[in-house]
């Protein structure tokens, strides 16, 4: 990428304020803070006001249904801002990024005429340069389409993060899908995995550290296929990885997410073991509890192989919970295959989940699958999974009561005064009655009540009282 001119930058802007909305998983979480670090330099401040921004980024997920329809009505919406702004002759921004602009390109701007960019996942480090174009002067203004896979890693373009969101941050080590299972549109809009060099991760974690953070979630759309360069030229699997974030002084809890059963191998079930800075909790996807089913999907895995790494797993770090994804009525799911599910789920036992109906994603080999489901069947048998698997994690969240946890208090609570927010080991919300001081800190808490989304607990008197 060439540099761009500082005086270029500045034409650009001096303060103008940057809306981003954010659809989906946390990589995009962790992209739109990366879009604001970008754009941070050539003077966009955040904002959560749409009407007041200078420039709106839908930063959009295409991994499930309706996605594309939900963009064109938000579309919809803020052009009424755009024309509004517009008579009062000022120039707002409407951009389209993520998977939905990679996935529809060009499309976008047909349809929607008035929006101004539409750049996919493997752009952002490109962001001030693709402002600039859109801007331009009036008769050299254009729309920006920029879809590219381009061959250089954007992460050696993004800039190091500006400041975590309290001392819980995210660091994306690796990006991108080789595993092509029927359903799922991610090897399409994100593209070939592509792991970033361990020197690379680890300067950003200890940068986050630096800025305040204590706890790191390492990210990835199949974060264990991670085989990052190390160094000597040798590669290191994510097992390693996470033995060596660990080992960074001030890093007290590292997680990673998501991750695929076919690349759970032995070192990262060791770390587990190993590790105590890893936290006892894994989102492990299976999607379907019946072989055919998980043929079908490309899984690369049986149902019998995730038990036996759900065991592995236990034996390694006995107090490990774990959580999961399901899909109902994938092409071809009979009662049979379902049943398969429920069972498979009873033998696991999941602290918590997300469970989807099937949608056919166009592009997908599944989308042109035969056996596709009647809507009322796959809804009445998300139910009854959802049902299963939400008396789990109630179960799960009362088991918690009584038992005293270390807890990560990460911000003020939304309720009373001197109520904090925090995250036991299991990543469950918890309210605590406590010091605004105390947030950063990890200090152990009675669980004293369980509710669906929540829990909550108490400090040692003394830690409560001390200013
Ligand atoms: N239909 C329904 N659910 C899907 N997921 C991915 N693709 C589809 C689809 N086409 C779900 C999977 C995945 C999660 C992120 O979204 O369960 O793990
Ligand atoms: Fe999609 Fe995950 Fe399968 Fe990759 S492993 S294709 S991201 S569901």
């Amino acid at each position: 990428m060439e540099q761009m001119e500082w005086k270029t930058r500045r034409k650009i802007m001096s303060e103008r304020k940057l809306h981003i909305k954010t659809w989906g998983c946390q990589m995009n979480v962790y992209d739109s803070n990366k879009m604001a670090d970008v754009l941070a330099p050539v003077g966009y401040r955040l904002t959560d006001d749409p009407a007041a921004a200078d420039m709106i980024i839908l930063n959009t997920c295409h991994i499930r249904e309706k996605a594309t329809d939900k963009v064109f009505s938000e579309l919809g919406r803020l052009r009424e801002i755009k024309d509004a702004r517009a008579a009062q002759g000022q120039k707002m921004l409407l951009a389209v990024a993520g998977c939905v602009a990679q996935a529809e390109g060009e499309f976008i701007i047909e349809r929607a005429p008035y929006v101004d960019m539409v750049f996919g996942p493997q752009t952002y480090h490109l962001l001030p340069e693709m402002v600039l174009d859109a801007l331009g002067d009036d008769a050299k203004r254009k729309r920006v389409v920029n879809t590219d896979f381009p061959t250089e890693a954007k992460f050696d373009f993004l800039p190091a993060a500006q400041s975590p969101d309290g001392p819980s941050a995210f660091l994306a080590i690796q990006e991108g899908c080789d595993k092509f299972c029927t359903f799922c549109v991610v090897p399409y809009t994100r593209g070939a995995e592509f792991s970033r060099p361990v020197s690379a991760i680890l300067d950003e974690a200890r940068n986050l550290r630096d800025q305040g953070a204590c706890e790191i979630t390492l990210l990835g759309q199949n974060v264990n296929a991670y085989h990052g360069a190390g160094p000597n030229g040798r590669t290191v699997g994510l097992g390693a990885l996470i033995a060596a974030v660990a080992e960074i002084e001030g890093i007290s809890r590292v997680r990673y997410m998501t991750s695929h059963p076919k690349d759970m191998d032995q070192n990262l079930i060791d770390a587990h073991r190993d590790i105590d800075k890893l936290m006892p909790y894994l989102h492990l996807p299976i999607q379907s509890g019946s072989d055919e089913i998980l043929e079908k999907m490309n899984r690369k895995h049986t149902a019998a192989h995730y038990l036996d790494i759900v065991a592995a797993l236990r034996k390694a770090r006995p107090d490990i919970a774990l959580s999961t994804d399901f899909i109902v009525g994938f092409p071809g799911e009979s009662e049979a295959h379902f049943e398969e599910s429920l069972a498979l789920i009873r033998e696991a036992g999941f602290a918590s989940s997300f469970s989807f109906k099937y949608s056919p994603r166009p592009g997908t080999p599944a989308a042109n699958m035969p056996g596709l489901l009647r809507e009322d069947v796959k809804s009445e048998r998300l139910q009854r999974l959802q049902d299963l698997l939400y008396s789990q994690h109630i179960a799960f969240n009362a088991s918690c009561v009584g038992k005293t946890m270390p807890v990560l208090f990460d911000r003020p609570g939304k309720g009373q005064d001197e109520e904090l927010h925090g995250r036991t080991a299991y990543n469950q919300s918890i309210h605590v009655k406590g010091k605004p001081r105390l947030i950063g800190q990890i200090l152990p808490v009675e669980i004293t009540g369980a509710f669906p989304n929540s829990l909550a607990g108490k400090l040692e008197t003394g830690e409560y009282m001390a200013a």
